[in-house]
């Protein structure tokens, strides 16, 4: 597909052939991400940021590949230094940010508020989150992470665990998986569950999915276990939350029958669900994930604002 002035909403709007595409570029942009070579290639470019919720990784990535690439970038990290506290509406604090921008990415508390910025910016747009519906940047760097540390996608066992249901994540991961040759087991508690929706729509997209309730029964086959924070800031109460808040303990012990090659990610900020234990051993990949978000937000701010082809 051509990308320039496409927006980046959900990963279903690219095929197979688009992800393979940014995560070649991504590789080659790697040494760019790590300061090794520099690069004018986003020179008189401006990307805004707009960050209506927390974010660390995400926001940080993004402003990392745009310097970088000799690229510069506006915006907030919290909208209350802007008039969105004044009552200004998505739809005008988007139509500013286009005027003043090559590029937007938005990270918002309500699902569906990137589609809907979209609408209203003549200048891509590209979604960091939109509560708990999707986040297909993050989606990108974990592919990159599956294939550079395990090799391949095709082929692979993939456990995703944790809080599945308000994980936008593991939303905006399976459909993902789904256009390859991919295993999918989802492991939560049955409250926590992934939405029956997104299991239908990634099996009649050709996954093979499965539900678990223990990451002990899968821990055997999989090639990658995809560990989630539960979201405690979309339960509708603390004492929903209380209940499933430590409901996943990755440590050494919960890793012992894992396969020897076997990878553990996750999007961070981990809580308690990965022991620090983990960290030093040749599991842990979640470090490297984040990385991987430089060169993956590199490349698809290349191609949206057609620098890059
Ligand atoms: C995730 C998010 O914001 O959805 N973080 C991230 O972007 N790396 C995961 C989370 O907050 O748990």
């Amino acid at each position: 597909m051509n990308f320039k002035g496409t927006h980046i909403v959900s990963v279903r709007d690219l095929c197979r052939e688009d992800i393979e595409h940014i995560l070649d570029l991504a590789d080659g942009m790697i040494p760019i991400a790590r300061g090794e070579k520099s690069s004018s290639l986003m020179k008189g470019k401006i990307m805004a940021t707009l960050f209506f919720e927390p974010s660390t990784r995400t926001r940080l990535s993004f402003e990392s590949a745009m310097l970088r690439l000799g690229g510069r970038f506006l915006g907030f990290a919290e909208p209350g230094g802007t008039s969105v506290k004044k009552g200004e509406t998505l739809a005008d604090t988007i139509r500013m940010a286009s005027a003043y921008s090559d590029v937007i990415v938005i990270r918002h508390p309500q699902e569906g508020s990137a589609r809907l910025a979209s609408k209203f910016s003549d200048v891509p747009v590209i979604n960091a989150g939109d509560g708990a519906g999707q986040h297909p940047t993050q989606t990108l760097l974990d592919l990159m992470t599956i294939r550079r540390e395990t090799g391949k996608i095709d082929g692979r066992k993939i456990a995703l665990v944790g809080d599945l249901k308000f994980g936008r994540t593991v939303h905006s991961l399976t459909y993902a998986l789904a256009k390859f040759d991919t295993d999918l087991t989802f492991v939560a508690p049955p409250s926590l569950q992934m939405p029956p929706e997104v299991v239908e729509l990634a099996g009649q997209m050709g996954a093979r999915t499965q539900l678990a309730n223990t990451l002990e029964e899968v821990v055997e086959e999989a090639d990658v276990i995809y560990v989630t924070r539960i979201q405690k800031e979309r339960f509708p109460d603390e004492a929903s939350y209380k209940k499933v808040a430590n409901v996943f303990k990755i440590d050494l012990d919960a890793l012992e029958n894992a396969k020897k090659n076997a990878i553990v990610m996750h999007p961070l900020p981990r809580v308690k669900e990965i022991d620090p234990e983990v960290d030093d051993t040749k599991f842990a990949a979640y470090f490297k994930q984040a990385f991987y978000g430089v060169p993956t937000r590199m490349a698809l701010l290349g191609l949206v604002t057609g620098v890059l082809e």
